[in-house]
Order: structure tokens, then sequence, then C-alpha cells
């Protein structure tokens, strides 16, 4: 990261929440970078953070008061906003995210945010519950839709006492993002690139269903990036928890033969296909249309399952020439010997194995441990975020497809 960030400008908000004990690290990661860092906080945020630190690490005057008449500029509270390259809110609370999404500008760093030009990079940090509740949501939705970016938040411990999803990223994965947008490489524009993201529903009543852990965080994590680096991006998504990337377009599908029809429709158009999807491989023989009744004193019910098609198969067998095909592996024993086999049977490209037995890897955490398995060979990679490791894969992505003929 040493001077990826040469002589770019970037105004770090900071607001009031614990997090923003992490801001100063952030500025400085930032400087030594080799960027010139202001920041804007909030009254809230003081209660974290002193003014003296955050001056201090940047090395310029805080910005927080709306009509400071100490200051050179006479409108204050919008001299910020022509200033940087990027501005970057961490923590974001929610608070902050509300009125961002709905344009209200009532201290320094809200007017800064909304008459800012530059790319908005937000890094929340907050409660699960206010980080799930359907008024965050629906304002993350707005702002996305608008082209502002986030990163993260992680799960873990939270500063309440609850685990769950809510914690700020790390100050070195928000440089990291602020670098992608800065520095953003355009590898892939001109390219469609398709992601299958999440799990299969396989309904048995009206009520009840076979489903797995998949978050969607993977998929996801790769729609987003594909869509930075200028590609067209499609996501067929089934059922999901994390939050739905902005900027792509979306096809719901819920069982494995609503993702086989839509595969069967989409894959021709695409140049990349990237199958993040937990797809179940049986399903119910029977869906019932009225939901199912207990037969007290019965002791055992059997259900009978029927085989789904595999869908990355299907796929495969219909891949034309130049098409990059790519797919997972989520297992727990014989990791490289059973990806690679998938590798063949399913005229794969590349395959993304993962040995979901260690700690940090697999579904529903923000990290993974990967190999990415290729005709060519293979390569081990470390644990790093579901983003990084997306960027791995669509740097081999894009070479592959270079060398395809
Ligand atoms: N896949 C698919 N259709 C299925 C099952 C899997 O398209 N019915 C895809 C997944 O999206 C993934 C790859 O195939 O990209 C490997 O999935 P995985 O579940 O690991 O493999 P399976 O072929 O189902 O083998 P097994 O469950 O026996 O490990």
């Amino acid at each position: 990261m040493l001077n990826a960030l040469q002589g770019k400008r970037i105004i770090v908000g900071v607001t009031g929440g614990i997090a923003a004990y992490k801001a100063p690290l952030l500025v400085r990661l930032l400087v030594k970078a080799g960027a010139e860092v202001t920041c804007a906080v909030t009254d809230h945020a003081l209660q974290f953070v002193t003014e003296l630190t955050l001056e201090t690490v940047s090395g310029h005057r805080v910005y927080k008061e709306l009509f400071d008449r100490s200051n050179p500029h006479s409108t204050e509270h919008i001299s910020l906003k022509d200033w940087g390259d990027a501005l970057v809110v961490a923590p974001a609370t929610a608070n902050i995210i509300g009125k961002i999404a709905h344009g209200i500008a009532d201290d320094m760093l809200s007017t800064t945010v909304l008459a800012c030009k530059a790319p908005i990079l937000l890094a929340p940090a907050m409660n699960t519950g206010m980080w799930t509740a359907d008024a965050t949501r629906a304002n993350l939705k707005t702002l996305r839709d608008r082209g502002v970016q986030t990163v993260g938040p992680g799960s873990g411990m939270l500063a309440c006492g609850d685990s769950g999803d809510g914690r700020m990223s790390e100050p070195d994965e928000i440089v990291a993002a602020i670098d992608r947008i800065l520095n953003a490489k355009k590898d892939l524009s001109g390219l469609r690139v398709l992601v299958t993201a999440g799990a299969t529903r396989e309904r048995l009543d009206p009520v009840r269903f076979l489903t797995n852990d998949s978050s969607g965080k993977m998929g996801f994590a790769l729609a987003e990036a594909a869509r930075d680096r200028g590609a067209e991006v499609t996501v067929v998504r089934g059922s999901v928890s994390a939050a739905e990337p902005g900027g792509v377009r979306i096809v719901p599908v819920e069982s494995a033969l609503d993702l086989y029809d839509a595969m069967m429709r989409e894959c021709g158009a695409q140049d990349i296909i990237i199958q993040a999807a937990a797809v179940a491989d049986y399903r119910f023989a029977e869906i019932k249309g009225e939901k199912m009744k207990k037969q007290p004193g019965s002791g055992r019910l059997t259900l009978e399952l029927v085989e789904n098609p595999d869908v990355a198969k299907a796929v495969g067998d219909k891949k034309r020439p130049g098409q990059i095909l790519i797919g997972f592996a989520a297992e727990t024993n014989r990791v490289i010997e059973h990806a690679s086999e998938k590798l063949k049977a399913k005229n794969l490209d590349m395959i993304v194995a993962n040995d979901v037995t260690q700690p940090g890897a697999g579904f529903n955490v923000d990290t993974n441990i990967a190999a990415l398995i290729t005709r060519e060979g293979r390569t081990d990679l470390p644990l790093q975020t579901k983003r990084s490791l997306a960027e791995a894969i669509l740097d081999r992505a894009a070479a592959l497809y270079s060398s395809a003929d």
C-alpha cells in the first residue's frame, strides 16, 4: 500500500460510535500511503476521539462547526466539498447513513457529504439490531443505488456485548477500499460477468423448505469487485442474508430448478460466469400444496428426495469458445482432490476450493481461505477478506479470459 495514495486528498468523516477510536489509525494509514487527510467530525464523534488526536495524525485542522468564524473560507459549511478526491465516513453510524440517504444536512459532516461530488465510501459500524433494521437496509439500498460505496461491516464481538454483524471493517481494509475506488483497475470493461450467490431453497410445503448456510457474501463480493472493475454484472441470487450490491442486475431465484432455468436463459450472453451459489443437490419429490400436519404417534417420518440438475455442469455442457467458467467447491476433506474432480466434471476453467472446516473459511463469515485450481495448476491463497479473495479470483479470471481462444 506504500505510496498507493500519493497525492490524493481524502476527507475522513468521523461519527459517534465506539469504532471512532479506530479513526486515528485509519488516518495514519492513509497518510502512510501518501494521502493528504482532513477530518470532519460530528459532535458525538468527539465523545469517542479527541480533536487533538485527529489533528495531530492528519496534520490538518479538524472541521466540526458549521459556522466557524475563524475559518479562512467564507462559507465554512461547504468549504471542504471540493477539497477531497474521496470522502470516507468511518465509522458511519445508522444515524449518518439515514441523514445522507435523505439529504439531511444539519452539521459540518452531513453538509459536506451532501455537497460533495467526489466518490463517497461508508464504513458502517453499529449494533446488529440497527444494522439489520428495515430502515437501515432501505437507506443503504438508496445510497448504493446512487453510487455510494460501502466497506463492511464485518461480524464479531460488538462493544455492546452482542456478537454479530455490525463491526466496522479494520482500518487496512478501509484503506484498501479507498485504493480500489481511486486507483480502480478497469480491466473488465466491456465484459459481461454473471455471478450466482446464496443458497437455494427447496420447498416442502407452503411454510417449510430445505436450505443451507450460504449468506451470499462471497457472491456479492465478487459482483461488487467485477462491477468496480468495469464489468456489466448480473447476479443470480438465491436466499441471502447479506445486503445486495447496487449497480448490478439482480435475478432472484428460489430453488435449484429456478436457478437452472435462469442460468440456461442467461449463460449464453456472458463472458465470465462465477458460480458461488450453494445449490441443493436434492429436492423434495413432492411439494405439498397444504401445510403438512403432524401424525401423532407415528414416531418417524420419511420424506423422499430426488436429484436436482447440476447447474454448473449444464452450463459447462453449453460452454462457448472464449467463455470462462468458474465454480466453487466447499469441502470438508480431501479438498484439492475433490475440487479438481469437479473442475473436470463440470467443464470449468477454474475452481475455488475451500476447506470449510478451517476457522475463517466458508459460510457466513467475512473471510475465506481458498486455493485457485486451474488446468495448469494451483495457487494457495492465505486467509483474507471475501472482497480481497474476489479480487484475486477476478485477476485470474481476467488472465484466463485474455488467453482463451
Ligand atoms: N453446483 C451446481 N448445481 C448443483 C450443485 C452444485 O451448479 N446441483 C455448483 C455450485 O454452484 C459450485 C459447484 O457446482 O460452483 C460445486 O458445488 P458443490 O456443492 O461443492 O459440489 P457438488 O457437485 O454438489 O458435489 P458434492 O455435493 O458431492 O460435494
